[in-house]
């Protein structure tokens, strides 16, 4: 039996690279999941303050995130939906591993170093406000740099077998089973359980204004990205103004026409079972007489179609008051906790933490 746990930064509504690489999956995994799999789901509210945050904002998201998991068809009978820092659990689990985390691999890791708009080559010492060398550089905060930490906390508080996710959350994947090994080879258990990796068809959905950067919420052009709320109107303006090149018709290859390649991607993300493979889709379904705007046409259309419904179910959430939201949020709470609590107890009886 599987246990399969994800999360989601709440930082503002999800967009289309989050709704296909994580959200879509993960109700499909609800969905056709046997029924006695474990699956938790989770609003990683303490990861989103590693960065600073406006406390109502960071509020009202959480909101929209949640509404976001009930509208996309996320079921809290059947998966358990809650916020991470509902669950203390997932501190004190991040201090267990705290002790065992290698700075030196959490120094190689990147994305403290993009989150600070560092080079690769930066070092976490170089960054204390007394050793910089360049005054306006902000210090590097503990909690960014071990956000890693707190991840595999996440994953590895439940005894989690898969995890799905995108691709840039592979690194994160491959630094929790370095630890949950040197853990278990540190007490000579198997108490942690090594988790796998699921990455999700759709793993890199493109920035509609750059095709050679992931779409991103925290891009500062709004235009770069579909939120799952857009209206069709706005899902047409930005997919029309999407850049491309001037190769006529549209083919497949992300690496001379990334563009395209990316809109050809969300197509066939968006039509399950049309075809085998992107490549196919571009061959057989559009070949050398669609133009990059007929292209266009078809994606708009496909997006909306399929967002339409989720924006439907997310406006009805949102008008419920926040009495009847907080009543569907506690079961998930309750049951973590439940899952958590016997599992931090047996890890402090390996490590000599019990009386
Ligand atoms: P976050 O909030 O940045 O993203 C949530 C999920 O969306 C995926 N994703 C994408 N997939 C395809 N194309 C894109 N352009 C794209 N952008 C984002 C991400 O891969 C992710 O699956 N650190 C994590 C949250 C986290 C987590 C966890 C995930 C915390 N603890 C434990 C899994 C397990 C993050 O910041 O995701």
């Amino acid at each position: 039996l599987r246990t399969v746990f994800s999360g989601i930064q709440p930082t503002g509504i999800p967009h289309l690279g989050n709704y296909l690489g994580a959200l879509k999956p993960w109700v499909q995994l609800q969905n056709e999941s046997n029924p006695r799999d474990r699956l938790l789901f989770s609003i990683v509210d303490l990861h989103a303050i590693t960065v600073k945050q406006d406390p109502l904002l960071l509020r009202q998201w959480r909101r929209e995130m949640f509404a976001t998991f009930l509208a996309i068809g996320l079921d809290p009978n059947r998966s358990i939906l809650f916020a991470q820092s509902e669950v203390p659990q997932h501190a004190e689990m991040m201090w267990l591993l705290s002790c065992f985390a290698s700075m030196g691999y959490l120094s190689r890791m990147t994305q403290w170093k993009s989150k600070m708009s560092l080079p690769d080559n930066a070092s976490p010492f170089d960054l204390s406000p007394e050793s910089s060398k360049k005054k306006d550089t902000p210090a590097l905060k503990l909690g960014l740099f071990s956000y890693p930490v707190l991840q595999a906390a996440d994953i590895l508080l439940y005894r989690t077998t898969h995890v799905p996710v995108g691709e840039d959350q592979a690194q994160h994947l491959e630094f929790t089973r370095e630890l949950a090994q040197v853990f278990n080879s540190a007490y000579k258990t198997t108490i942690m359980q090594t988790p796998q990796t699921m990455l999700s068809p759709a793993k890199r959905i493109m920035s509609l204004t750059d095709p050679r950067k992931k779409m991103s919420k925290s891009d500062s052009k709004p235009q770069s990205r579909i939120m799952i709320t857009d209206t069709k109107e706005e899902i047409q303006t930005k997919i029309s103004k999407a850049v491309t090149d001037s190769i006529p018709g549209v083919s497949y290859d992300p690496q001379l026409r990334p563009g395209v390649s990316n809109l050809i991607e969300i197509l066939y993300h968006l039509s399950p079972g049309n075809c085998p493979s992107p490549d196919q889709m571009a061959n057989e379904l559009l070949g050398t007489d669609t133009s990059p705007k007929e292209l266009k046409g078809l994606v708009a259309d496909a997006i909306d179609k399929e967002l339409a419904p989720v924006r439907e179910r997310m406006n009805e959430v949102m008008s419920k008051s926040e009495a009847d939201i907080g009543k569907l949020l506690v079961p998930g709470i309750d049951k973590a906790r439940g899952i958590a609590m016997p599992h931090i107890m047996k890890m402090k009886q390996e490590m000599g933490l019990w009386w």
